[in-house]
């Protein structure tokens, strides 16, 4: 069955057969959402294709068709959309009209009875918006409560909410999809976008700062068998391997998407609260004041870097650059079992649940449907 819906430009009409979905996705809710929407474009007669934005899809990328419905599938992180998918969304290739829909999931968390929603903020219509800016028409755009998956916060729901929540989500994708395949233009949550407009400091300042602190806080207890897998199925590359025995090594590319977390199979991998307290002592604006003062008695100088701008900057690159040095010392640290007992007893993470969407499997996360 083709499906004849009016084209961007006037006069034009485009001929809608087949449905290309590319998904970004840590513990499988964003997977979950790109397989209803396949679900629901198959039952009307489409072709479909479903690939993972990470690693870089595996053939040679968008290239939208004649009859190309293009969809983007994406976690909320912080109020925004994760830079993966920005970087991707920035990277399509132009295009004169073809149909668009960006779907989010966000995360819902249970407080007693009580499902409170999450909120996607600037999350889909920033990509929305990048897709507009590239020619595309821009015919859906939606957010889903999913079980939140951020589990180094709080901890994931119990099986039963889980599967609730993860039903109605189901239900409700499935009714935003067939509606624009029907043709009606769907741009929800725009109340929810006023409120991510209104809390863009806190987006920028977790992609600029937050997410790369919290990389640096993760650690392996001693739980950990050296396995290696966290490192062979992180999406972005983020982990390496180091020392005897190997223990994982948190770098910069991580995301924080929770998929290391969710799948170590002996539950190892925890983020260190009294480590962040720490870090955030040595490698904060009050430790690089000291440093400045001490070199001032000696360069007097040095005194512009505690002053305007650049003493923002200097804060910044000295945040960062002292994060990583710490975060080598603690790496070596956490080798002495005491100490690593000591930072696996001072965090709350290891008594949060994981996240894994239901009936996604870690192979089910590497790829292509
Ligand atoms: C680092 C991080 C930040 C998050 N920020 C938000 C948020 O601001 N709002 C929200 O509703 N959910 C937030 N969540 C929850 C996820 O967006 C939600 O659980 C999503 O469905 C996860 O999808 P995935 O399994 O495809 O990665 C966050 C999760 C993580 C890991
Ligand atoms: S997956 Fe878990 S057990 Fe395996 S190396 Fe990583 S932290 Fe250790
Ligand atoms: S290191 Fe873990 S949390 Fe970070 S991007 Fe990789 S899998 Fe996700």
């Amino acid at each position: 069955m083709e499906n004849w819906l009016a084209g961007a430009e006037a006069g034009r009409r485009h001929v809608m057969s087949r449905l290309q979905v590319y998904y970004l996705t840590g513990t499988g809710n964003s997977l979950l959402a790109a397989r209803w929407l396949a679900a629901a474009a198959r039952a009307a007669g489409f072709g479909v294709a479903v690939r993972s934005i990470v690693p870089a899809p595996s053939s040679d990328g968008p290239d939208a068709q004649p009859g190309d419905l293009l969809a983007l599938c994406l976690p909320t992180h912080a109020f925004t959309a994760p830079w993966a998918m920005i970087r991707f969304a920035l990277g399509l290739p132009p295009s004169r009209g073809t149909p668009a829909l960006v779907l989010v999931t966000r995360g819902t968390l249970l407080v007693g009875r009580v499902l409170i929603p999450g909120l996607e903020g600037t999350a889909a219509y920033l990509i929305a918006g990048i897709l507009r800016v590239k020619g595309y028409d821009v015919r859906g755009v939606h957010a889903v409560d999913m079980p939140s998956n951020w589990t180094i916060v709080h901890p994931a729901m119990s099986v039963e909410p889980t599967e609730r929540v993860v039903g109605q989500a189901e239900v409700e994708v499935t009714a935003f999809v067939q509606s624009v395949l029907a043709g009606r233009r769907r741009l929800d949550g725009q109340v929810r976008l006023a409120l991510g407009l209104a809390l863009a400091p806190v987006s920028l300042l977790y992609n600029i700062l937050g997410r790369f602190r919290l990389a640096k806080l993760n650690f392996a207890t001693r739980a950990c068998n050296s396995c290696g897998r966290c490192a062979r199925e992180c999406p972005h590359g983020a982990i390496r391997m180091r020392g005897r025995p190997p223990r994982p090594f948190w770098t910069y590319d991580c995301q924080g998407c929770m998929r290391c977390r969710s799948y170590c199979p002996t539950e190892a991998i925890e983020t260190s609260y009294s480590f962040g307290a720490l870090a955030s002592f040595l490698t904060g604006s009050s430790a690089l004041a000291f440093l400045v003062g001490e070199a001032a008695r000696h360069v007097p100088a040095a005194r512009a870097l505690n002053r305007g701008w650049l003493g923002r900057l200097a804060t910044y690159a000295y945040g960062l650059g002292a994060m990583a040095l710490v975060y080598r010392a603690f790496h070596a640290a956490i080798r002495v079992p005491a100490v690593n007992r000591f930072f696996a007893l001072t965090t709350p993470t290891t008594r949060f649940r994981r996240y894994r969407a239901p009936g996604v499997s870690a192979a089910d996360l590497r790829g292509d449907e």
